[in-house]
This record gives structure tokens, C-alpha cells and sequence, in this order.
């Protein structure tokens, strides 16, 4: 399911640019606690028949209600991608929209910031909109007439903010996804990958601490998507959001997501890391999903790296990007763990030889 234009959702911008990540303490973000969304029917009668146990067809069958979200419950924390993944119709695009009531729950609660937005009347939900989040999505259509910096200021136009604010912000917008020089451009000049961007450009505008995407760059050819891949990345370097990610697709979900959550039939089956979700697959559903990936190609060290793994005496660090061959080559003869650490030689865990040969067992 695509959608027609880029929906955006925050129009106001924040007064702060916002602190540095490292200063952050872990929040929760989002919380979704026992969230249903049945679709057409009689929404208690299809709830009664889930409670017997009954699947989504069964009751489809029976009452002609879709249940397209049953029993989602999960906290999404400050600063994370969290990534939801499931086949064509498993209920991702109704899940996000719940995020921020583009679609309303059936049952259940969605707390943004400590706030029932379930509860909140159409003012409260608006402001709610602007002040915290910002939506990207597969497709949307660019104002063909407007200039590459004005369709960035796009959602900023309502807020009430003048125009030199406006353009100052979308310009500072587009030059976070590289796009500062086409500021002048019109979309018919623009490829594929740039008119993304200029959506990402758009959602970024208002500063939102959270964005939501949804098969954002999808549409986009392999490698120009990996690139888009790498900016999101980037950004979240520079400033790190809460990002909810839906992806149909492994190699994304791995390379972006903290954390992925995988979607079957409107169930949330698994939520769990990358390396949790390959090593501990809930159900063959999942593991479907990692069949023909050699997950030793995709993973890095950081991604295996364990925290409270204390690392050997004198093995020598290994970098967060290395690829599991260089930290077999470390780990191999050494004695214990080795030290990962980030790009600014921070410890962000360690890595056994157990460990690590377990990865590249479950991969042969
Ligand atoms: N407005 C609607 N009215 C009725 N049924 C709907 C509506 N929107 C979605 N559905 C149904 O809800 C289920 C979940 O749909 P949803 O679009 O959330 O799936 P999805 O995981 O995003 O799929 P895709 O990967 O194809 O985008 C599907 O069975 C779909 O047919
Ligand atoms: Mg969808």
C-alpha cells in the first residue's frame, strides 16, 4: 500500500534544535499497551471471536471485520530506530498511523511523551502532531510549481512562523540531506533519490523528536536507497530521534534498526535486536524472514557486541563498523573477549570467540 502525498504531520518547529545525543537518557517515547484496530464489521463481535481463539480469516469469514492490529503492546525509547517488519498486509501501516491517530485504535492506548493521545480532542492532537512528530512516506507528490526549498517549508507554512524563519529552516534542512545547492531547483529537475530527500528535507523541517516512516525509501532504486539508508544514519549521529521504520526488507531492517519488531497476520510475533532476532527466532514465520541471509556478511561488530561482556586483558579493540571476519581475527587466538568501541573510541560492549563463533554457526 502506497500513499499519495507525504503526509505531514508536524508543522510547527520546535523552539530548541535539541541537545547532544550522548547527554540523553533513555525515555519512553511511545508506549502501546493491548492496541486493536478492526476494520469494517462489528468491532466487539470480531474482538469476542479473537478471544476464542479464532484467526484473522476465520473471523473475516464470519463477520466481514478485518482485524488489521490485535493486542499490540511495545515501548519505543527516545533516540532508537525501531524498525517493524511483516509481509504485505500484517498490519504495519495501520500500526504507525496509530502512532499518531491518523487512524484511531479500536481498543488500546498510545502514550507519546506521557500523553494518552487516544484521549485527546482534535486541538490537543493537533498540537500534539506538530510539537512531536513528523511522517515520511513511500511516495508522495512534490508541488511541481514550487521551488525545491519552498516544498521543503511546505509543512512550516501553517505554523504561523514568518517567512525568513521558514526558508532559514528548510534550508538548513536540505543541507542536512545534501540537497543545499538544489535549494533553487524544481522538482521535474530533481531524480528519484533527491525528491526523497526533499521529503526527508520536509519532515526534518520542523525538528520533530520523532518521525515516523513508513516504506519511506521503498521506492527507491537499491542503490540510491542504500544511500538514503547511510543519510538517515547520518542524521541520527548528528541528533538522535526516535524513528519508527517500517520496512519490508532484511538487509534495511538490520542495518538501520536498533531494534525490530516483526509483524504476522496484526500480531507482533517478535520484538527483539537484530542479532536477538536471527539467534532466537520466535516462530518459522520469522526465521523465513532470515533464511538467505548470511547474517555474518551483514552484521558488524557493533551489532553482536554485548555490554555487560567484559573484555580480555590486552585484546586489542576492535571498531564498531568491523566486519565479523576482522573480529574473528581478534578474537581467534586471543585471550577472551575483544572490546568494541565506536567511532569515538567509546566501549560499546565486547565480543567472545563463543559468541561470535555461535553467528557464524547459525549462518553456515
Ligand atoms: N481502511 C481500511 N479498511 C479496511 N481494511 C483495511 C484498511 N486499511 C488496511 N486494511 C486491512 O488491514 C490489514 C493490514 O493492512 P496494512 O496496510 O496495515 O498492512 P501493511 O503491513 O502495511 O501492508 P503492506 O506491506 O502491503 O503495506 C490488511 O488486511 C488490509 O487489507
Ligand atoms: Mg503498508
Amino acid at each position: 500500500m502506497t500513499d499519495a502525498a507525504t503526509q505531514q504531520t508536524n508543522d510547527a518547529a520546535r523552539a530548541e534544535p535539541g541537545s547532544p545525543a550522548e547527554a540523553e537518557e533513555r525515555e519512553d517515547r511511545i508506549v502501546v499497551e493491548d492496541v486493536y484496530k478492526i476494520f469494517g464489521g462489528k468491532a466487539d463481535d470480531a474482538y469476542k471471536l479473537l478471544q476464542d481463539g479464532k484467526s484473522k480469516d476465520e473471523i473475516f469469514a464470519e463477520t466481514g471485520a478485518t482485524v488489521a492490529v490485535q493486542d499490540a503492546s511495545f515501548t519505543v525509547y527516545s533516540g532508537e530506530v525501531f524498525v517493524i517488519m511483516g509481509l504485505s498486509g500484517s498490519g504495519k501501516s495501520t500500526m504507525v498511523r496509530m502512532l499518531n491517530r491518523l487512524i484511531d485504535p479500536t481498543y488500546g492506548t498510545v502514550k507519546i511523551n506521557g500523553q494518552d493521545i487516544t484521549a485527546m480532542d482534535r486541538k490537543a492532537l493537533i498540537d500534539m502532531r506538530r510539537r512531536d512528530m513528523s511522517m515520511v512516506f513511500q511516495s508522495f507528490a512534490l508541488m511541481p510549481h514550487q521551488t525545491v526549498l519552498e516544498n521543503a517549508a511546505f509543512g512550516l507554512t501553517i505554523s504561523g512562523r514568518d517567512k525568513a524563519e521558514r526558508e532559514k529552516r528548510a534550508q538548513e534542512a536540505l543541507d542536512s540531506v545534501g540537497l543545499g545547492p538544489n535549494a533553487n531547483s524544481y522538482p521535474s529537475e530533481l531524480s528519484g533519490g533527491m525528491k526523497q530527500r526533499v521529503g526527508l528535507a520536509r519532515a526534518l523541517a520542523n525538528d520533530p523528536p520523532v518521525l515516523l516512516m513508513d516504506e519511506a525509501f521503498s521506492a527507491l532504486d537499491p542503490l540510491i536507497r542504500t544511500e538514503m539508508q547511510d543519510e538517515l544514519l547520518r542524521l541520527q549521529q548528528e541528533h538522535r530521534r526516535t524513528v519508527v521504520f517500517i520496512s519490508h526488507d532484511l538487509d534495511e531492517a538490520m542495518r538501520i534498526g536498533d531494534r525490530i519488531a516483526i509483524m504476522q497476520d496484526g500480531r507482533f510475533v517478535q520484538i527483539d535486536t537484530p542479532d536477538e532476532i536471527v539467534s532466537n527466532p520466535a516462530n518459522d514465520y520469522v526465521r523465513s524472514f532470515f533464511r538467505n541471509v548470511d547474517v555474518t556478511q551483514v552484521f558488524k561488530a557493533g551489532d553482536i557486541a554485548r555490554q555487560h561482556v567484559e573484555p580480555g586483558e590486552g585484546v586489542p579493540e576492535v571498531s564498531a563498523e568491523a566486519s565479523l571476519d576482522e573480529v574473528l581475527s581478534v578474537v581467534a587466538d586471543a585471550d577472551g573477549p575483544a572490546p568494541v568501541v565506536d567511532e569515538n573510541g567509546k566501549r560499546v560492549g565486547a565480543i567472545s570467540k563463543t559468541a561470535l563463533l555461535k553467528t557464524f554457526d547459525r549462518a553456515g
